[in-house]
């Protein structure tokens, strides 16, 4: 379906009355405008007979104001109901965007989408605002004009149409050559956005490493790519809308060469040629607009082509329209993993994760070891459902025994029950206690509690504000340790029974990190404990943890309590040896 014609149905229908109240004001205002000509005509012949001219002239006058007035009222008609379109389909794209898992997102430019919905949306406003005023104006104006004429002379109505007629099918040649250079342009202006964001998110390693010159290079080229489209565009559009204007002068010719003679014949009189002449140049307002319209119609489509892709985008939830109930609540559920392998979408061809068959306990405190890269943070990420496990490899165990498959868990459902700390958590630019609640209003007594138990406290008193302290983007003004606490209380603010903290404590010092172990432990062997998942390159982090799970290159190798992995030669044994005392070998390897 043509972009422009889902847009009317989806958005504009809704709104039909104010568009149908706005196209009465134009007939109403184009239906005058076309009188004054004729007006204009029979006082020409007036005073060539030498008849009174006042009536006629004041009709004229106040024609004039009633055409100004209308006028306006329809542009209000027509212009509201454009930017309600336009805030609809932002909430909607926005909504949608939300939506859409991390999965979609991965392969996406993020400046791509945020040119998208601030660049290309714009032309849902025009198109049903200013486009479809246009539409109507122009076909009325055409049509009453035009019948005006064939009243007055059907035969000079003819050497009006023609070359405008002529004119018309280059421009919609030209038109076709427009569509594509606009994708281009707004294919590039998504990438020069994406170059932009990049490179200001990453501003402090640009300078840091005297990059400028090598990004101000790469963004040149874009820029001079953009500016290369830029001037295509225009130029075609400067060529061909014009040619609307060349046309109607060329009409002006036709007629003053074909009537000028009929009017001497005494075939038509002076005034009706005159009001000919008259009612050509009210089309030249209308001929303007048709260029701007053909132009509307064609970036719009290329605009909204690229809004209604990202609208488009199906949300991943394999779960579909009948999601199994979930086990029931209670202590942290368990789980079971057969034989679960793993690649990312972009690489299919590298499993990351291999075979991996594990048995957890409800309420277990599991500890995740490995090397970097060994698949430790998917692992995490495939129990989060960041990512869907295939069907079949993951299953949940309610605390009463129920079982479901992860996947045909609701994953709205499935995510209020976890509290998912990442490896590199996301700060918002808000104060640290919306950061934490990430909700409209913390529970005071909750935050105090998350924030104690993820040893925050001790810095408040450092922060100019405390709780209320605005961290700036990505967290800029807290250190890396408090950064990691800050996301960590945001994980213990709520009440989950699945906790999952990929390297949390890599930036604590080891008391902090030995506070921070217990309090977890604590938690997890509570009446109602979660289950808990620790990932951490630090064995002291696991030492207490039930069970240990050794990843390497994405096979499960080991797994054990501390002490049983201790007792076996492997790399469980020789990075404990390593981190207890420095200056022993390193393991085979390298453990981090
Ligand atoms: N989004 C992704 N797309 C493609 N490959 C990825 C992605 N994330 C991770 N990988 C790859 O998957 C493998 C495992 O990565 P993962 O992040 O799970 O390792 P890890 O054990 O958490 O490492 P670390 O200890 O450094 O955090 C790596 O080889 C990595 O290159
Ligand atoms: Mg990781």
């Amino acid at each position: 379906m043509h972009p422009l014609l889902r847009l009317a149905r989806d958005y504009g229908w809704q709104r039909r009355w104010s568009y149908l109240a706005g196209v009465l004001a134009l007939l109403a205002t184009n239906g005058l405008a076309v009188r004054i000509p004729v007006e204009i005509g029979q006082v020409i012949d007036a005073l060539r007979l030498g008849d009174p001219v006042g009536r006629h002239a004041a009709g004229i006058v106040l024609m004039g104001l009633c055409v100004m007035g209308v006028r306006t009222l329809s542009r209000v008609l027509f212009f509201n109901p454009g930017r309600d379109v336009e805030y609809a389909l932002r909430r909607d794209l926005f909504a949608h965007l939300l939506r859409l898992q991390p999965a979609f997102y991965a392969g996406q430019k993020r400046g791509d989408i945020i040119s998208r919905a601030s660049n290309d949306i714009t032309w849902a406003r025009l198109a049903m605002g200013f486009g479809l005023l246009a539409a109507v104006n122009v076909s009325t104006a055409f049509l009453l004009t035009g019948g005006q004429m064939l009243v007055l002379s059907p035969r000079l109505t003819l050497f009006v149409v023609a070359p405008l007629a002529l004119a018309l099918v280059v421009v919609r040649l030209c038109i076709l050559a427009l569509l594509e250079a606009q994708r281009e342009l707004q294919a590039e202006t998504g990438r020069l956005s994406d170059q932009v964001l990049g490179t200001l998110q990453g501003i402090a390693t640009v300078q840091g490493f005297r990059a400028e010159e090598a990004f101000i290079g790469r963004f040149e080229a874009r820029n001079e790519a953009l500016y290369r489209l830029g001037m295509k565009l225009a130029w075609l559009r400067s060529v061909a809308f014009p040619l609307l204007i060349l046309g109607s002068g060329v009409a002006v010719a036709l007629l003053l060469g074909v009537g000028g003679p009929m009017a001497l014949g005494g075939d038509l009189s002076v005034g009706d040629l005159a009001a000919f002449v008259a009612l050509l140049a009210t089309l030249a307002g209308p001929l303007r607009s048709l260029g701007w319209l053909l132009s509307i119609v064609q970036q719009g489509r290329a605009g909204l082509e690229r809004i209604f892709e990202l609208l488009d985008a199906p949300v991943e939830r394999p779960e579909g329209t009948s999601p199994v109930a979930m086990p029931g609540p209670g202590r942290g559920p368990g789980l079971q993993l057969r034989r679960l392998s793993w690649a990312y979408p972009d690489d299919p061809a590298r499993p990351v994760l291999r075979d991996l068959d594990l048995v957890v306990p409800p309420g277990a405190v599991i500890g995740v070891f490995g090397r970097t890269g060994s698949g430790k943070s998917t692992l995490i990420r495939l129990l989060a459902r960041v990512y869907n496990p295939p069907p079949g490899t993951v299953t949940v165990v309610g605390a009463d025994g129920a079982r479901a498959d992860l996947v045909t868990l609701d994953l709205d459902a499935w995510r209020a029950r976890l509290s998912v700390v990442p490896q590199r958590a996301f700060l918002f630019s808000e104060s640290l206690a919306a950061n934490v609640a990430l909700v409209d209003a913390p529970d005071p007594a909750r935050l105090r509690a998350a924030v104690s138990a993820a040893a925050l406290e001790p810095d408040l008193a450092a922060l100019p504000q405390g709780l209320d302290t605005v961290v700036g983007e990505r967290g800029i003004m807290l250190s890396g340790g408090q950064r990691q606490r800050a996301a960590l209380a945001r994980g213990l603010y709520r009440d989950a029974d699945l906790v999952l903290l990929d390297d949390v404590l890599s930036a604590v010092d080891h008391q902090t990190e030995a506070r921070l172990v217990e309090t977890l432990t604590r938690l997890a062997r509570g009446p109602r404990g979660p289950t808990v998942f620790i990932v951490s390159h630090r064995l002291s982090a696991l030492r207490h943890a039930d069970r240990i799970l050794v990843l390497d290159q994405g096979r499960l190798v080991d797994q054990g309590d501390h002490k049983s992995l201790l007792g076996r030669p492997g790399l469980y044994r020789d990075t404990w040896e390593q981190q207890r005392d420095p200056g022993a070998p390193a393991p085979v390897g390298g453990a981090p």
